[in-house]
């Protein structure tokens, strides 16, 4: 029996609390996550789904594992690594969180005016670098300008082998909307328009590109 295709795959926005009531985030819906997770599963693969808050439903066949904080996510992304053939990193990780959380709830006198914020370690960039033969690490961009400059150098400061790039300054696709307008930049050079599509159709064409 030939082993079937492990694919690890983050989604959804991270939270930072500030207190136990407050925290900062971002207007990641998870759905491209969960459509490639959906679409590994319809391949025959087996999909570790590590999900930030998002109110989806769990495409059927996956592992979910539940996490709130970017801190959680690497932890988890971390213990996930090993088994892993195909790692997609979807998720929006917030990349600060503030220096202090406050155990109990602020009341608005107390409120800090200004808050300090340490920086999240790259998640994606720590798999990478800890990565065996083999495996094969995707990331995402969301960018807004000079698109394919910032793309090109986070696939290669963060050493994957793809990144699929969206613009999210184009209406109507990207966060939370049900389209995206991706383009596929590889390690090897090459560049691949995928065109506007379904986030369902953009999960099968770059799982075509990426593990053909
Ligand atoms: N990423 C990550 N850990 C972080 C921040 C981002 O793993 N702390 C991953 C994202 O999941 C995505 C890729 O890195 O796959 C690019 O994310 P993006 O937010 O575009 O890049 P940043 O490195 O955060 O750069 P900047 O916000 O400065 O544009």
């Amino acid at each position: 029996m030939t082993k079937k295709i492990q694919c690890l795959i983050s989604a959804g926005p991270t939270r930072e609390w500030i207190d136990p009531v407050r925290f900062i985030s971002n207007p990641s819906s998870g759905k491209m996550g969960y459509a490639l997770a959906e679409e590994a599963v319809a391949r025959g693969f087996e999909v570790d789904l590590v999900s930030g808050p998002v109110s989806l439903t769990p495409p059927p066949g996956v592992r979910l594992h539940r996490v709130v904080t970017a801190d959680e996510m690497e932890k988890t992304m971390k213990e996930l690594l090993d088994r892993a053939h195909l790692v997609i990193m979807t998720a929006a990780v917030c990349d600060h969180r503030p220096k202090k959380q406050w155990s109990e709830k602020l009341s608005k006198e107390d409120f800090p005016k200004n808050l300090e914020w340490v920086k999240n370690n790259d998640i994606v960039r720590g798999l990478s670098a800890a990565r065996k033969n083999g495996q094969k690490i995707i990331g995402f961009a969301a960018e807004t300008t000079d698109a394919m400059a910032h793309a090109a150098e986070k696939l290669a400061t963060k050493g994957l082998d793809w990144i699929a790039l969206n613009d999210v300054s184009q209406k109507g696709i990207g966060f939370a909307s049900d389209f995206n307008d991706v383009t596929l930049l590889s390690s090897a050079g090459e560049t691949i328009a995928l065109g506007r599509e379904t986030k369902k159709k953009t999960a099968q064409k770059i799982l075509d590109r990426v593990w053909p």
